[in-house]
């Protein structure tokens, strides 16, 4: 079998492993992928958001089976365009990745649907959101209605910068089109939660919970970043949580798209906050987390194209999904300056006997030889039966690789740890 995965950062790298665990995989092309990409599958210089060029090559290739994992393409309708020339695919299609594509879409939807989430209202007009904030309790949140590469989320402390976030969005179009419309919505507080559940638009399989770390720096401080480590599973998403989120927010959603005319099939992600009102919902995504997945997927003991295809087939529920009993560790390893300004092109040495533990984000390679090339660019993992040991073996990886002017988080699992020893 041909594969085809669209995208080019870590998440695809685990996701490209993954599927080559399969003996029915002759091939596999990443679209761009990426230096490290390459070590797994044959790279293509295409962007992700090329869907032409993505569906003439892939009729060219004669491909088989095609992952889209980047929210773009997926909201730009790549799964449809792909399905139109008979290509199967995992992923939404568009109508249905707009749960990611418009947050006023995901927003309405829980409202309708009573699935719990933050407390809201919706603007278009620059004015009567700055009226709105004048009443509205701080710390406040505001939301990009669009897509804005994970940047589109202020929480304001203060009302000059709830004022300032308005404006930035709506008058400055810091986001582009994606701040015509925003979203002013309750702070809420509580650990947080990421749950990627498989789902053909009947059955959900909720995998393995994970905990994001998006901060830059130790202790939650810094700028947001697009994820700078996680952990699996998250101590704090016990039994009689999950059983709660199953029944008041994954099923309830799954159905809501349905009745909605929007099956969604494919990774759907819940980003949860189990406030002390009960779990809700912060964000849904149409896709695989990253670096969720760097964590998840390590720990997925089914074939994933197997399940994948169960996903596309209609057939989940007669397909066996098992994660091991054990923890996962993702320990990012990004320039420094990022998720502002970093030097690219240096040199990356990484043990030999490593490779299997790293997934590569951001490095171009040359005669053989990877340099740097992203802000994030490795993200390396240690898995164990112990969370403990899982970190442990992430850090221990971690200071056996290098590159000039790298740096990352020397916490990642921390609060976790913390979590599991107070249990
Ligand atoms: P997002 O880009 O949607 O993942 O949001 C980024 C981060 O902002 C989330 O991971 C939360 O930590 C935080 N956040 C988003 N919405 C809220 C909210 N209503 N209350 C508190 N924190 C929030
Ligand atoms: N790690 C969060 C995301 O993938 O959006």
């Amino acid at each position: 079998m041909k594969i085809m995965v669209v995208g080019g950062g870590g998440r695809e790298h685990a996701i490209i492993k993954k599927l080559k665990e399969n003996k029915d995989v002759t091939a596999i092309y990443a679209l761009p992928g990426n230096g490290g990409i390459k070590m797994d599958a044959e790279c293509v210089d295409i962007a992700a958001t090329d869907i032409e060029k993505i569906v003439r090559f892939a009729v060219n290739t004669k491909i088989d089976y095609a992952v889209v994992a980047p929210d773009d393409p997926l909201v730009l309708g790549a799964v449809d365009a792909l399905n139109a020339k008979g290509i199967a695919c995992f992923g939404p299609t568009a109508d249905a990745a707009i749960i990611e594509g418009s947050k006023v879409f995901s927003k309405n939807l829980m409202k309708k649907y009573s699935i719990p989430t933050a407390k809201y209202e919706v603007f278009s007009d620059v004015n009567s959101a700055l009226e709105y904030l004048k009443t509205a309790p701080i710390p406040t949140v505001i939301k990009a209605d669009g897509l804005a590469l994970g940047k589109g989320v202020i929480i304001a402390n203060t009302l000059k910068e709830a004022e300032e976030a308005v404006r930035s969005m709506m008058l400055d179009k810091a986001f582009g089109k994606s701040g015509d419309n925003i979203v002013i919505e309750e702070f809420l507080t509580g650990p947080e939660v990421s749950v990627l559940a498989f789902t053909d638009g009947k059955t959900v399989v909720p995998m393995v919970s994970s905990m994001d770390h998006k901060r830059a720096g130790d202790n939650d401080t810094g700028l947001n970043t697009g994820g700078m480590g996680t952990i699996a599973p998250n101590p704090y998403y016990t039994k009689e949580i999950a059983d709660i989120c199953m029944d008041t927010i994954f099923i309830p959603t799954i159905n809501a798209m349905n009745k909605e005319g929007r099956t969604f099939k494919g990774c759907l992600y819940f980003g949860l906050m189990l406030t002390p009102n009960g779990p809700k919902v912060i964000e849904y995504n149409c896709r695989f987390g990253d670096p969720e997945t760097q964590v998840v997927l390590p720990l997925l003991e089914s074939d994933l194209l197997t399940v994948m295809q169960a996903v596309t087939n209609g057939t989940l529920s007669e397909c066996e999904v098992e994660f091991a009993d054990k923890n996962a560790c993702c320990v990012v390893m990004a320039s420094d300056g990022y998720p502002k300004k970093y030097e690219k092109g240096k040199k990356i040495d990484i043990p030999l006997d490593l490779l299997d533990s790293v997934y590569v984000a951001g490095a171009k390679e040359q005669d053989g030889q990877l340099f740097t090339n992203g802000g994030r660019v490795l993200g390396v993992v240690g898995v164990c039966d112990t969370l403990k040991g899982a970190i442990d073996a992430a850090y221990s990886k971690v200071e056996k690789i290098s590159f000039e002017n790298a740096f990352y988080r020397s916490d990642i699992g921390a609060k976790a740890l913390k979590a599991l020893e107070e249990q």
